[in-house]
């Protein structure tokens, strides 16, 4: 079974997400460790009480960006992980981490990626006027938001929404998007051409 371990610096539904589909149907990963550099993160409440081995790191205790994420690295290691999946996690991951898993770690983002990465992307599509957006989960590259993209899902943009409730509705495609690029990568079913992810049929719909 696929390892997973997961970053996240908030709140963690997505890992909440990901956990409940790591449990159910074809188990095809388990999530095997929760790091986050927010020690108050309600998602290390979520790992602990799933009974998920879970690490508080703070970056500020570590000389550098590099011995921080060689830290991270090294718990990963010890779990045997093969795909980093960050949900919520606040930074950008630097060479020490993206080198040590080469083309293995995701990333969820709450918009159409290429359009609003960054902070605040429901609040940037509702000022920008865009009638549809929605989220992506991506591969991690060393830019921000910027990796070849895996699924996305188009969430209508309302007449009446706020960021509250336009992020709402963003946030139910989410806990169903970031399960099926796990399962698909779990599956072996993605392979790289250039930036474009290729997706194989599943025998199922082939
Ligand atoms: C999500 O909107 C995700 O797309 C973004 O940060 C938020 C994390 O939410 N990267 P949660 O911690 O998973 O609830």
């Amino acid at each position: 079974m696929l390892k997973v371990g997961v970053l996240a610096s908030g709140r963690g539904s997505n890992l909440e997400a990901l956990i409940r589909a790591s449990r159910a149907g074809e188990r095809l990963f388990e999530i095997v460790c929760v790091i986050s550099d927010v020690a108050t993160a309600r998602a290390l409440d979520v790992g602990r009480e799933a009974g998920i081995a879970t690490y508080a790191l703070d970056p500020g205790q570590f000389g550098k960006k590099r011995d921080y994420e060689a830290r991270i690295v090294e718990i990963l290691k010890t779990h045997e992980v093969s795909l980093v999946a960050l949900a919520g996690y606040m930074r950008i991951v630097g060479p020490e981490l993206l080198s040590a898993f080469p083309g293995r770690i995701m990333n969820i983002h709450p918009s159409l990626l290429p359009a609003f990465p960054g902070l605040e992307a429901q609040a940037q599509a509702l000022a920008y006027g865009v009638k549809v957006t929605g989220c992506t989960v991506h591969f991690v590259d060393g830019g921000m938001d910027t990796g070849p993209i895996i699924v996305q899902k188009a969430v209508a943009v309302e007449e009446d929404d706020t960021v509250s409730t336009l992020s709402a509705r963003i946030l139910e495609q989410e806990h169903i998007a970031y399960p099926e690029a796990i399962a698909m990568y779990a599956k072996g079913r993605l392979s790289l051409s250039g930036r474009r992810v290729i997706v194989k049929r599943s025998e199922t719909n082939a």
